[in-house]
């Protein structure tokens, strides 16, 4: 007799009964099989976060497969060669584009899948962040089978009270169970794009002048000031830097380099000791910021989990 058997049930059954319950389960998130091996499905997302966003929907369409790899962790380690049945990306849009460490890092890795995703998360206008996405990828050799856009908390800043924003209600999980119904089904599909997002975004690009081939990439020193009274020393800047621009010194915190404007810093200081600097002339910071008291990191993501994701 089958070993397998249980009260009376071949293991043909059990298989049978299994493939039903494993093709339910890819709706829920649980680990997938591919069609005819009976192999589990390997899926790997990549991501960049500077407040936990794209960090919590990189995890709600993880199952337990999934490889969830930070890109400046990848970037660091110089590793640029990945393979799995799925590669996705989730990533927070910058002026509508990706952070430029994304798009150096796209330019550079090559991704073996049969089945490539993209998730952008904004916080409250994407315009044609999807069509942006589409053609830095193609032009970096890569194409992209699904992509699309989730609205989160919007962590700008300069135009956005943090305390106010997160009592908006962005229904991120209807949103979250229909992306990963998409992703399960490995649907096929871009978000469209309209004419007027298309415009509203070169609009932002002229009143911006940023490059359109570089994205946000600023200097952390002219942008950012540290309050020397209410620093404590903690090195929470220096180890959620994906850039490492932060360095306590014997004259207190140092900071300069290239920088991406993700805010993490800024956004995860626990005595709000990082300000921006008094820039009335710039075109970013014309207006400073709406509430230096208030500062955002998803709720469901720690502290610690920001740093293991950007420390240098
Ligand atoms: C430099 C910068 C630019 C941003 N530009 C946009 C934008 O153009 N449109 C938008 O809706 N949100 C924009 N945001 C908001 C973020 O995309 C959004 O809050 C994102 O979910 C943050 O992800 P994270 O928590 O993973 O860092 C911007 C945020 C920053 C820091
Ligand atoms: S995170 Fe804030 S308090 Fe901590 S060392 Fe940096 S500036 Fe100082
Ligand atoms: S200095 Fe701040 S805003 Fe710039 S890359 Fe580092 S953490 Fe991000």
């Amino acid at each position: 007799m089958d070993k397998s058997n249980n009260k009376g049930i071949s293991r043909r059954d059990v298989l049978k009964r299994m493939g039903l319950l494993m093709a339910g389960a890819a709706v829920m998130g649980v680990p997938t099989l591919t069609a005819c091996s009976g192999k589990k499905k390997k899926r790997i997302i990549l991501y960049f976060t500077a407040t936990g966003n794209s960090l919590y929907v990189a995890r709600q369409l993880a199952d337990e497969g999934t490889e969830l790899l930070s890109i400046p962790q990848l970037v660091k380690q110089g590793r640029y060669e990945l393979e799995a049945d799925e590669i996705g990306i989730v990533y927070p849009i910058y002026g509508h584009m990706p952070p430029n460490m994304v798009r150096q890092f796209i330019k550079k890795v090559k991704l073996t899948a049969s089945y490539k995703f993209a998730f952008l998360t904004y916080g409250n206008r994407k315009c044609s962040a999807v069509e942006i996405w589409d053609e830095i990828s193609r032009k970096a050799g890569h194409s992209f089978d699904y992509i699309t856009t989730i609205i989160m908390v919007d962590n700008w800043l300069p135009n956005f009270d943090m305390a106010e924003q997160i009592k908006i209600d962005k229904h991120i999980p209807e949103n979250l169970q229909r992306i990963s119904a998409d992703l399960a089904a490995q649907k096929r599909w871009h978000e469209p794009v309209t004419e007027e997002e298309r415009q509203q975004h070169a609009g932002f690009m002229e009143r911006s002048g940023a490059d359109p081939e570089v994205g946000f990439l600023l200097r952390s020193e002219k942008y950012f000031t540290v309050v020397e009274e209410a620093c404590i020393g903690c090195a929470v800047c220096a180890e959620v830097c994906p850039r490492g621009n932060y360095e306590l010194t014997s004259q207190g915190v140092k900071m300069e380099g290239d920088c991406e404007f993700c805010f993490a810093c800024i956004q995860n200081c626990p005595q709000k000791a990082i300000q921006f600097a008094h820039l009335p002339e710039d075109r970013l910071l014309a207006r400073g910021e709406v509430n230096p008291n208030a500062r955002y990191r998803n709720e469901h993501v720690s502290l610690w989990s920001i740093k293991e994701a950007n420390r240098q």
